[in-house]
């Protein structure tokens, strides 16, 4: 099969790696790719949002499948241009997509299906929101409705906060996303996150993670992208896994298809579990994690891209996951900054000096090939992943990678996996 990954980040190279490891991929291209990608894969310069510009270069290169991974490509309706042309794929259609473009689709969604989640209003005006909130108190979610990078969600834990968010957002802080929000009810629990692929008929799970949205030990700091993962997560117990399935995710699938707009892709299912062992829903995207995805590909390595074939073919029920008793952790490292600004061009060392193989892995989110050396070319810029059979294990592993690279420019959590460990 000649298959085609859309994407640039650490996400895409966990794709890519775990794909080529599958004896059914002859030529992989990632487009556009990083140096990591690079380095196993073609790479080709184009407009990945373009749809036209897609389905073009992968007519012209007999690709047979695509895997689009970000979620802006799917919201531009990628997927659909390559689907209209006869081209199979992984990634849900635009209108599918809208589960994780739009907040209160979502929780329409939810109602209809009767899915657990925090109750919720909508708010197209700054007014009736301010009264709304003042009515409610804090603690209190305020959340842009659009797709706004991560940074849409206010979890407020005074009322002057939460009124402050809204002025911010209705004096379009996010441009069009935040044009309307969504105001609610403050879960408090353990979060994690359930991965589930859907061809929109049949559902099979592929991995549950944690990750650590703070810059900083002990989860201090900003909020960012997230800085580390571990899959699996512990506190995603069987019998919560069941209860998510049941009433959660196959409702939600039932009622889209129901609407005519079928989700066919990975429902990343973003749970709170809270005091009485029980899961609701905190939100979908509509792809796979960054970095969650490269802790579920060295668990599951090329046996990912079957699964992923299956689901596009809408053959899924045939499909089941062969699990090993293993734990992967993945560490970011981000440059001296991130989330805020932060410097692109200084060069990492000691990457030549690690082993790469089915347990130890550094996936690459931002960099660059520059004549001799790879260079940091975003906030989040490597993604130092372990495998082993307990998660201490895979650990020792990922830090003891970290230590090698020689980066003065870049900073990284040292207790990614403390929750579960
Ligand atoms: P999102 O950007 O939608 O992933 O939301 C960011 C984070 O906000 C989530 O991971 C949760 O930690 C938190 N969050 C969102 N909605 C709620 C809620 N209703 N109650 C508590 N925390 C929430
Ligand atoms: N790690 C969070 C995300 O991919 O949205």
């Amino acid at each position: 099969m000649n298959i085609l990954i859309l994407g640039s980040g650490g996400r895409e190279h966990a794709l890519a790696w775990a794909v080529k490891q599958n004896p059914k991929c002859d030529r992989l291209i990632v487009a556009p790719g990083n140096a990591g990608t690079a380095a196993i894969a073609e790479t080709a310069d184009i407009d990945v949002m373009d749809g036209d510009a897609v389905v073009r270069f992968a007519t012209e290169q007999a690709i047979d499948f695509v895997i689009v991974g970000p979620e802006a490509i799917l919201d531009a309706g990628v997927s659909d241009a390559l689907r209209a042309a006869g081209i199979l794929t992984f990634g849900p259609s635009k209108a599918a997509a809208q589960l994780e473009a739009s907040k209160s689709f979502t929780k329409e969604i939810c109602d209809a299906a009767g899915a657990p989640t925090a109750a919720w209003k909508r708010f197209d005006a700054l007014a009736p929101a301010k009264a709304y909130v003042a009515e409610q108190g804090a603690p209190i979610v305020v959340k842009a409705d659009g797709l706004a990078a991560g940074k849409g969600v206010v979890v407020a834990m005074t009322e002057d906060e939460a009124q402050a968010a809204l002025d911010d957002m209705f004096d379009g802080a996010l441009g069009v996303a935040g044009a309307s929000v969504v105001i609610e009810e403050c879960m408090v629990g353990e979060e994690a996150s359930f991965f589930v692929l859907s061809d929109g008929t049949s559902i099979l799970p592929v991995g549950t993670a944690q990750d650590h949205k703070r810059a900083f030990d002990g989860d201090e700091g900003p909020n960012t992208g997230g800085m580390g993962a571990y899959s699996p997560a512990p506190c995603l117990t069987p019998a919560i896994q069941s209860q998510v399935l049941d009433e959660i995710v196959q409702p939600t699938i039932d009622e889209m298809a129901k609407r005519g707009t079928p989700f066919e892709g990975v429902l990343y299912v973003g749970l709170m579990i809270e005091a009485d062992g029980r899961a609701r829903l905190v939100e979908y995207n509509v792809r796979f994690g960054d970095p969650e995805c490269q802790v579920l590909m060295m668990r599951l390595g090329g046996q990912v891209l079957d699964l992923l074939q299956a689901c596009a073919e809408k053959r899924l029920d045939q499909m089941q996951v062969n699990w090993a008793e293993d734990h992967a952790i993945t560490v970011v490292m981000a440059a001296n900054g991130y989330p805020g600004a932060y410097a692109k061009g200084s060069v990492i060392k000691g990457l030549g000096d690690l082993v790469e193989d089915s347990r130890n892995m550094v996936f690459h989110a931002g960099t660059k090939s520059d004549s001799n050396n790879i260079t940091a070319n975003g906030g989040r810029v490597l993604n130092v992943t372990a495998r082993g059979d307990t998660l201490a294990e895979a650990r020792d592993r990922a830090y003891a990678a970290v230590s090698v690279i020689d980066w003065p420019e870049g900073f990284n959590r040292t207790d990614i996996g403390w929750r579960a460990l």
